[in-house]
């Protein structure tokens, strides 16, 4: 499983957060990365953590004021791209464009989407993963997983009814190993969670009871 932790903008430690992703990486056989601010992209880099971007703009190198570029945050040291997050939502054109500049920069990509309908149209446009996140449940604390089963099953069967080598993941509330081990159950490959791990009071400990179960 896929474990990627989204720090938002949490007033968090976004290097101690990092250290304990690469610790308990390295404990299990789960794939576990970080996606801080961008801002913090070269600090949480430097951990030895995987460290993700929360989105890159649908841009080249030029005249783009406050934009985010790709070759940016592979610079300072990400991997991979969310793109279209519930919180930055994009147009389709734009998804599209970000998709093929994060190409373009060699990083990985996950398309955040609402529900079923829009993971299809996501997984169209080739990135490696979907992530299917109802936004009603998001920072809630009740796991998508668990909640609202049938969307999860919904977006793997329709990511596969357009091209079966895309990855899925869902989030939204997720923060025990009980939680992954349900979406698991789902036919996901990964999870997307944020505050399970960036407002507890021992992100690591958070981290080792998401992965236990696996
Ligand atoms: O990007 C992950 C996210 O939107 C889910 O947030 O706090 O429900 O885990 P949370």
């Amino acid at each position: 499983m896929f474990v990627l932790v989204n720090l938002k903008t949490y007033p968090c430690d976004p290097v101690a957060v990092a250290e304990a992703v690469r610790d308990v990486d390295e404990s299990t056989d789960a794939r576990l990365a970080v996606a801080p601010q961008a801002a913090h992209i070269e600090r949480v880099a430097e951990t030895g953590a995987e460290t993700w971007a929360q989105h890159v703009d649908p841009i080249e190198h030029g005249s783009n004021t406050g934009h985010t570029l790709a070759e940016s945050v592979v610079d300072a040291g990400a991997v991979g791209t969310l793109i279209n997050h519930s919180e930055q939502r994009l147009k389709l054109a734009d998804i599209d464009g970000s998709v093929r500049a994060a190409e373009r920069a060699d990083l990985e990509t996950v398309v955040c989407a609402n529900n079923a309908e829009q993971i299809g149209a996501a997984a169209a446009l080739g990135p490696d993963a979907v992530a299917v996140e109802p936004p009603e449940l998001i920072g809630t604390g009740t796991p998508v997983s668990q909640a609202d089963p049938d969307i999860v099953e919904d977006a793997v069967e329709a990511a596969a009814n357009v091209d079966s080598e895309v990855s899925v993941l869902c989030g939204a509330g997720i923060s025990t190993g009980d939680d992954v081990v349900a979406a698991g159950d789902l036919g996901v490959e990964g999870v997307l969670l944020a505050s399970g791990v960036a407002k507890a009071d021992d992100p690591q400990a958070a981290l080792e009871d998401l992965v236990e179960p696996l």
